[in-house]
């Protein structure tokens, strides 16, 4: 696992580009190019639905069609699916830098339309490099750095007439984290580089494919060849080679056949993926339970006993995920775990770093760059062991990474995080439950009591909370559509939960919802509270005694208390509206704080979809954040 990283890009801040997802087909002489292109690329719109693009070659000439939009709204008015030929390259883009415009859409063309191209990151030395080729003659037509890597292709070419030689060197000018996939009309290869963003191939019947991720794969494909950093492909009709960029060495990279199930990527009758994710949360519950117990977790436990500093980084919903867990290790193992946010580690922590450190890595995706950079300084002056918790298989953090825990959640393609939040907290219950038991905080048969509730319990207690908050939560989120400023308050282990129930409106409902720690609401928030003025309380049952003294803080001012947890007479009174109470079934305290996030996670949706929002893809939003 460890040690494939390219090591010729600096890592750490620079103004971003784009993130995005890009694929290249090349058929066995098929002539519908753009609607395989348009099929697969289609699996990839979490990942960016600012504009869209597809350059098709058909007789060695290349039609490029692309706009601003999703891929169903460009693909209506400019036909992509129906665009003929046997090979080309889609790119679905989430802008950073450069406007979300037809110009500065993807893909692109180099000087001529011989050469065409799309990337996926962002290139560090966009402004520099750009000079270059334009005081060289180039013809840059748009503000986006994709542009600038079909252009290095085209002056390399210029320099070798050999298009592997002129991708690979186009490489050493090209600086930052990114994936890019380019051709030549008059080729029939399509060539990929990959540079620090994800990139996977795969070889079907119909053809070859590569693309940023594996659900664009696996309409065509469960065939499929895994790529590290500093490794280009060549694709033709029958085979996919893989080369080292350094020097062009051929490498003998098998090809493997995934178990994820393509239906993974489809609705499967709901109508948004994230309804459906949030379905199968008791499924996951197992299936991570049933990755956990395997000789490996005694590498896991040993890596977080040795460290005399132990670091949980993040980002997002992992975060809040890491804030849960936390609780969890303080609460069952005694052990201090300091739990932070990816983009803030490095200044808040990296001189605390040391070689007898273990700091656990948190990102379903396994790319989140905030994250990977902290990777990066770790492995690059070697300050201690890295342990993966990570969802995406093949992804750079899982290859980065000392170690990894799998999350087993299969892919989560809605933009906001449900189920691999969820199985981050199991998986942080068990560990520490495991971590107690041997360091004796907690006896044997606790221990084996819980982690038998969370084995046997927690998939029938997660289905139930589904089915018992899901009507509660629509019923309710009808209550909430005019108010767009609200608080979401948890107290002991529903912080985190309540942090991730703010997330969640924040994201998919475009409400300004505060997540904090509910005593802190009385030293200056507790202003904002007028008459009705919501506030979410979570709690479980050993702390409700205190978040009583927080709810009453709010309601003798006229607050609104929802409260979320276990039905409990003391809290009952505080809400005056019965659908204010979104009540999950009854089960051990230490289960309470995994499933108070699930009414949340349904609110947030219910009140997106009341507000005519698709909570997968959310404005100004992408699964994975591949910039700085
Ligand atoms: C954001 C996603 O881009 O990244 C969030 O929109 C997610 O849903 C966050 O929680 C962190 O992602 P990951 O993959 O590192 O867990």
């Amino acid at each position: 696992m460890k040690g494939t990283w390219a090591t010729n890009y600096k890592r750490l801040s620079m103004s971003g580009s784009t993130v995005c997802g890009i694929t290249g087909i090349v058929t066995k002489g098929h002539s519908n190019i753009g609607e395989l292109l348009v099929m697969c690329s289609r699996k990839l719109t979490y990942r960016g639905y600012d504009s869209v693009g597809v350059a098709a070659v058909n007789n060695n000439i290349v039609t490029l069609r692309k706009d601003v939009g999703t891929i169903d709204d460009v693909n209506e008015k400019l036909h992509l699916s129906s665009l003929p030929g046997d090979r080309g390259i889609a790119q679905l883009r989430w802008a950073t830098y450069g406007a979300p415009t037809k110009v500065n859409a993807q893909p692109h063309f180099g000087c001529s339309s011989v050469f065409y191209g799309a990337h996926n990151g962002n290139l560090h030395n966009y402004f520099e490099y750009r000079q270059d080729l334009i005081d060289t003659g180039h013809i840059i037509r748009s503000e986006n750095d994709g542009e600038l890597c079909v252009h290095a292709v085209d002056k390399y070419y210029e320099e070798t007439g050999d298009m592997f030689e002129a991708v690979r060197m186009s490489t050493k000018d090209l600086k930052g984290a990114f994936a890019y996939t380019v051709g030549r009309a008059d080729e029939p290869e399509i060539y990929a580089v990959k540079m620090g963003s994800s990139l996977v191939a795969g070889v079907s019947p119909i053809g070859t494919i590569v693309s940023s991720d594996l659900p664009s794969i696996l309409p065509l494909t469960n065939q499929v060849v895994y790529l590290d950093d500093g490794e280009m492909v060549v694709l033709r009709e029958e085979s996919v080679k893989v080369y080292r960029v350094e020097d062009g060495a051929e490498l003998d990279r098998p090809i493997q056949t995934s178990n994820v199930d393509a239906r993974a990527a489809e609705k499967g009758g709901f109508p948004h993926f994230m309804l459906k994710e949030i379905n199968e949360q008791p499924q996951v519950s197992k299936d991570v339970m049933g990755l956990l117990q395997v000789p490996e977790q005694e590498k896991w436990l040993k890596m977080i006993e040795d460290a005399n500093r132990f670091y949980l980084v993040a980002c997002g919903s992992s975060y809040n995920a890491s804030i849960v867990g936390t609780y969890y290790f303080n609460r069952l193992a005694g052990v201090p775990v300091i739990p932070t946010i990816g983009g803030q580690f490095i200044p808040m922590y990296g001189q605390t770093l040391d070689n007898n450190c273990t700091t656990m890595l948190v990102s379903q995706s396994g790319e989140t760059k905030d994250v990977l950079n902290v990777l990066k300084l770790i492995d690059e002056e070697n300050l201690g062991r890295t342990l993966g918790v990570l969802n995406v298989i093949g992804s750079s953090l899982m290859f980065g990474a000392n170690d990894y825990i799998p999350m087993g959640c299969g892919y989560e393609v809605s933009v906001p995080a449900t189920k691999t939040y969820y199985s981050q907290s199991i998986i942080f219950a068990y560990l520490a439950a495991k971590l107690g038991e041997r360091n004796g905080h907690i006896d044997e048969s606790e221990a084996k009591q819980f982690i038998e509730t969370l084995s046997n319990d927690l998939p029938r207690l997660t289905q139930e909370t589904i089915d018992k908050t899901g009507i509660l939560a629509k019923n309710l989120a009808r209550t909430l559509t005019r108010e767009r400023d609200m608080y979401c308050l948890g107290y002991g282990f529903t912080d985190g939960v309540a942090r991730e129930g703010a997330l969640k409106l924040k994201e998919i409902c475009y409400s300004h919802v505060e997540g904090m720690y509910s005593s802190e609401f009385k030293h200056g928030p507790l202003s904002i509270v007028t008459d009705a003025y919501p506030v979410i309380f979570t709690t479980t049952t050993e702390d409700s005694w205190m978040v009583i003294n927080h709810i009453n803080e709010a309601s003798c001012r006229g607050g609104r208390a929802i409260i979320v947890g276990e039905r409990e007479s003391n809290l009952e009174p505080y809400v005056e509206n019965k659908m204010d109470y979104l009540e999950v079934p009854k089960s051990d305290v230490l289960i309470n704080p995994i499933l108070d996030v699930i009414p949340l996670q349904l609110l947030s949706y219910f009140l997106s979809v009341d507000l005519g929002i698709n909570p997968d893809l959310p404005r100004n939003l992408s699964k994975t954040l591949t910039v700085d």
